[in-house]
């Protein structure tokens, strides 16, 4: 073949090869992970019971499919190399669960990294790649989780292309979920190789913190990773998503408020929405915080446009996210300590996104606006807003056409 025309094929095949990669995840991704709040303490009966409470709470009907067995699941080699599961754990075999876990109308996800040994010491897949994408084909995975510890001297491009290969040649679709944390800019390259990549270190269960463990490594609270998705959102879109990590809403030091805002901007962000909370002791108010179908709706517009801010006085972001058939997300938040009273004139909000080509004009046509917390429609933006909002809270709005 010609040169221009061996160029133009290969990048055809690229081309074609994102796109079908996408179909596997053309919203985020949502469901329920082990490790922010069990890290390694679980075992299957444990996650039975997650599996259950998914169903009985609501949670799966509300878009929670993938149940994710984090790090910690792994036993040693059989003789021939291939995984065995940590029969401590699962004394019924993970193939029994997974058989669980799909008869509840679940998907199941698993974890592994691209070293020899996950971040908690664990068998990890390195050298043994398309064997243990076998493997987790045979267990019945949906979804693979692949983490980036003791990956020293490895290249991140040409590893997670290795098991998103391996992956593919199980002929089981699984969505692959890259938890490099951002270390390689993988929202550069990832496109083609996962669904959604981590932008970040880890997260942890406050607003406004700093853990450095030590000064082994750092996890960020809420605001830390939100600040870091800045200038990310180009690379964002149906089937390959910025990952600004699990949810903790309903964990830790965060407020009932501040889980509601944190859910809300991860929903603004369009980011993969996976519960890392303790089902089991859910209070009333974090189930409503989860399962609010209009705000999920707003993270799983399939426009999968991520939203952008607008940064104002007195600790005022105002997030703008396009949607679907030309209604728009707007969200007011507040940053800062004390009460903020604001007062929105809709008809000076001509607001542009720049990267989708969009224009939100409101001195041109006027919206319908609907509090999707509190479900109800507050007027229109022929009328200004005048609203409080407390400290660490959101008053978030769908626009509608
Ligand atoms: C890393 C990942 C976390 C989690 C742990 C498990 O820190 O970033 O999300 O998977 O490993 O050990």
């Amino acid at each position: 073949m010609k040169r221009p025309l061996l160029a133009l094929a290969l990048s055809l095949a690229l081309h074609f090869h994102a796109r079908s990669a996408d179909s596997l995840a053309l919203t985020p991704p949502m469901g329920w992970n082990t490790y922010n709040t069990f890290a390694g303490n679980f075992n299957e009966k444990l996650i039975r019971d997650m599996a259950d409470l998914l169903v009985t709470s609501g949670m799966r009907d509300a878009g929670y499919v993938y149940v994710i067995i984090d790090d910690n699941w792994t036993g040693a080699r059989d003789s021939l190399g291939f995984l065995t599961v940590d029969a401590g754990r699962f004394p019924s075999g993970l193939k029994a669960l997974s058989e669980y876990i799909h008869s509840r109308g679940l998907k199941l996800g698993l974890y592994s990294d691209a070293g020899y040994k996950t971040c908690g010491g664990y068998t990890a897949s390195r050298g043994h790649e398309f064997q243990d994408a076998m493997v987790f084909a045979r267990l019945g995975a949906d979804y693979l989780k692949y983490d980036w510890c003791n990956t020293e001297g490895i290249d991140a491009r040409g590893a997670y292309a290795t098991m998103r290969d391996a992956l593919l040649a199980t002929g089981r679709p699984m969505v692959f979920s890259m938890c490099e944390w951002g270390n390689n800019k993988p929202w550069l390259w990832g496109r083609g190789t996962g669904q959604l990549w981590r932008t970040t270190g880890d997260i942890t269960s406050c607003w406004s913190c700093i853990d450095d463990h030590g000064g082994k490594y750092n996890s960020y609270g809420v605001m830390q990773i939100l600040d870091m998705q800045e200038g990310l959102r180009a690379y964002a879109g149906p089937g390959h998503w910025n990952d600004p990590d699990m949810l903790e809403a309903g964990n830790g030091s965060l407020t009932a408020t501040e889980s509601r805002a944190h859910f809300t901007l991860w929903c603004m962000l369009a980011a993969p929405l996976i519960a890392g909370n303790d089902l089991r002791t859910m209070s009333k108010g974090t189930l409503e915080i989860l399962t609010n179908n209009e705000v999920i709706a707003i993270d799983q517009d399939s426009l999968g446009i991520q939203g952008f801010r607008h940064t104002g006085p007195d600790s005022l972001e105002t997030w703008y996210k396009p949607l679907k058939g030309g209604d728009w997300a707007v969200c007011f938040f507040n940053r800062g300590s004390k009460p903020l009273h604001i007062g929105h004139d809709w008809k000076k909000d001509v607001t542009h996104d720049d990267v989708a080509g969009l224009e939100l004009n409101c001195a041109r046509h006027t919206y319908s606006l609907r509090d999707v917390w509190k479900k109800t429609r507050i007027g229109t933006t022929a009328d200004g807003l005048a609203a409080t909002i407390a400290p660490h809270d959101v008053l978030m709005l769908r626009l509608i056409q």
